[in-house]
């Protein structure tokens, strides 16, 4: 049953490219329209290399679709935020495959930068702090990805109330570890979405990491075999920043 269970597994992930696009985001509930104020490429196709600048919000490898939103999304400090994720842009009803293939099991992160200008195209050198990580709830050995199909495409997640006000990007990201054994074969979809945050008080600035560099080829979280029941899980990057 087990064997079955991986071959079918390993024939899915060989056969599929079942990849997926954060192409949404909702502000408290409202819904601020499809890749407005988002950096999403049209092919949906992961980064493998944790040290290209590709892993910092995509659109290397994978060209950004033209024209890219201009809009800065306002984004209270302290609201809830949701992001939505499809299969394709474009997406086409009645695809088994959306919001992602379910054969791509791992966790779910948001990270935010400070920046200059939401809207400038140059992305390196920021400075990333962690605000949300779903990774493997052992009990029952689900992950983030599990949890994003029953929630159709869903992630909702809270920006801290603590930060300082201004424009950030919002790095949101799945790794999917299907073929993780080895590296490069995690799948790293991220997407950036162009946020103003207003209200922040200011009272906390959290420690940060850089992209590329918070990951590495041989963390126990990027280089791991999940056809197995796993103890635990590490979720890449650094711990999650609370107030
Ligand atoms: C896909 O969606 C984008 C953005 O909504 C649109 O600009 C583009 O024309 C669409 N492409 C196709 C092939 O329908
Ligand atoms: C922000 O960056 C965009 C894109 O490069 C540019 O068009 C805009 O003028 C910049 N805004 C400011 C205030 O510098
Ligand atoms: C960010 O929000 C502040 C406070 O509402 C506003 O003054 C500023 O113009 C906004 N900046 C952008 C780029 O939307």
């Amino acid at each position: 049953m087990k064997l079955l269970t991986l071959s079918t597994a390993l024939l899915l992930s060989g056969c599929v490219s079942a990849h997926t696009i954060f192409q949404k985001l909702y502000v408290n509930g409202v819904d601020q329209g499809e890749l407005t104020g988002i950096r999403a490429p049209d092919y949906d196709g992961p980064i493998t290399d944790v040290t290209s600048n590709d892993i910092i919000c995509n659109g290397g490898i994978n060209p950004y679709h033209q024209p890219v939103s201009t809009a800065v999304i306002n984004v209270p400090a302290g609201a809830s935020v949701t992001a939505e994720w499809h299969h394709t842009l474009n997406q086409t009803a009645n695809d088994p495959a959306d919001p992602i293939d379910a054969s791509h099991k791992g966790p779910i992160i948001s990270y935010l930068a400070k920046i200059p200008n939401a809207t400038q195209s140059s992305v390196t050198g920021l400075q990333w702090f962690k605000i949300y990580q779903d990774g493997l709830t052992v009990s029952d050995q689900t992950w983030g990805v599990d949890r994003l199909i029953s929630n159709k495409g869903k992630v909702t997640f809270t920006i801290p109330s603590c930060i300082a006000s201004g424009q950030y990007l919002l790095r949101h990201e799945i790794i999917a570890l299907h073929a993780a054994s080895n590296y490069p074969g995690a799948q790293f979809y991220m997407e950036c979405a162009q946020i103003n945050i207003t209200g922040g008080s200011g009272a906390k600035s959290p420690a940060t990491v850089s992209f590329p560099g918070a990951y590495k080829g041989t963390d126990p979280g990027v280089k791991i075999n999940i056809y197995q029941t796993l103890p635990s899980y590490t979720v890449p990057g650094p711990a999650v920043f609370t107030c």
